[in-house]
């Protein structure tokens, strides 16, 4: 509603000058020197606008915004501003949490809210970085981009469509399939292995993530489905590390299907770093980790729990 006597733009650049004047007074609060703060402000706003997006997977952008503050201020007045980010962003929405969220959801979010907290207030600067996953993940929590599933996390994401031109013949056709059902290759939830909730990656955490998964896409109805590219989805690991067999079969058993996927240096690196079998394999020529793509399309998901 607009107020007698205030025009709509002097209201406009009174609430810009509030916001600039409270980020003024966070970066100050945060140990910013004050010759810096146009630059910590500048990294601020770009910060917020890669946030407010909506586009996925913005952790590159973030951490250049990062870089170019650093290299005016000091790797210091980054990590302070990074701080402000993180506080800026609890303020704001710790009480704007959805009360529609499945329970779970709900629980796990409240828990990464206060982690993130703590990791902002507590944490080196070496951590307090957009190059640490970790730190990354707790701000797209705090902002409401990313949602903990259990040992997983959930992303608004799309299914990359060159993904089609991977696959074999047979499976390109299954995958195009698969796509024209949900009319479209995104919105997609992509999920995103949590490294803080390892105690609960065992069979029963993993069907957890599908089902709290499953609750979250009633809240966000224009969801199409779920996808996740692991190299735990390799059908080879079955004799060399049969303890990960669940991943595959629980993913089969809620309607999903496989597809080939890209493996980079860091999928090898992860299927290497905790298994001295699939290392000795490797070393032997014997294993080379691939990784494949999970999909479960909305409707099937939601019929395996029954919310459909
Ligand atoms: C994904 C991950 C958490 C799975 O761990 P896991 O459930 O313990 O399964 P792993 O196959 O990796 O097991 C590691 C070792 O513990 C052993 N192990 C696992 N479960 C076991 C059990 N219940 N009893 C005895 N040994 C067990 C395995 O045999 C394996 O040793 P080996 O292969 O030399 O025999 C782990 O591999 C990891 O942290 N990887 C790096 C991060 C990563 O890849 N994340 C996923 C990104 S998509």
């Amino acid at each position: 509603m607009i107020r007698a006597g205030v025009r709509p733009g002097d209201r406009q650049a009174k609430a810009r000058g509030d916001v600039v004047a409270s980020v003024t007074d966070l970066l100050l609060g945060q140990g910013v020197k004050a010759r810096d703060l146009g630059a910590a402000e500048a990294a601020f706003a770009s910060y917020l606008g890669c946030l407010e997006s909506l586009q996925p997977k913005v952790q590159k952008e973030l951490a250049a915004s990062e870089d170019a503050l650093a290299r005016q201020a000091g790797r210091e007045a980054a990590a302070a501003c990074n701080r402000a980010l993180a506080r800026y962003l609890y303020k704001k929405n710790n009480d704007r949490r959805d009360p529609t969220l499945p329970q779970g959801v709900a629980g796990y979010q409240e828990e990464d809210f206060a982690r993130a907290l703590k990791l902002a207030s507590a944490g080196a600067d070496e951590q307090v970085t957009f190059h640490n996953y970790v730190f990354y993940s707790y701000i797209e929590v705090l902002a409401f981009r990313r949602w903990p599933v259990g040992n997983h996390y959930v992303v608004r994401s799309g299914v990359p469509r060159r993904l089609l031109l991977r696959q074999p013949p047979g499976l390109a056709a299954k995958l195009l399939w698969t796509l024209a059902g949900g009319r479209g290759n995104h919105p997609y939830f992509e999920l995103h292995y949590n490294p803080h909730r390892l105690r609960l990656f065992n069979p029963e955490g993993w069907r957890c993530v599908f089902e709290l998964t499953a609750g979250l896409m009633g809240v966000f109805g224009d969801i199409k489905g779920v996808f996740g590219v692991s190299w735990f989805f390799d059908p080879k690991l079955a004799s060399l590390s049969p303890e990960l067999g669940f991943l595959r079969r629980q993913v089969e058993e809620v309607g999903g299907r496989f597809f080939v996927a890209d493996t980079t240096k860091d999928h090898i690196e992860n299927a290497l770093k905790m298994s001295r079998a699939r290392r000795a394999a490797y070393k032997a020529g014997r294993y080379r980790p691939a990784c494949y793509l999970a999909l479960v399309p909305r409707a099937a998901l939601l019929r395996h729990f029954r919310l459909g």
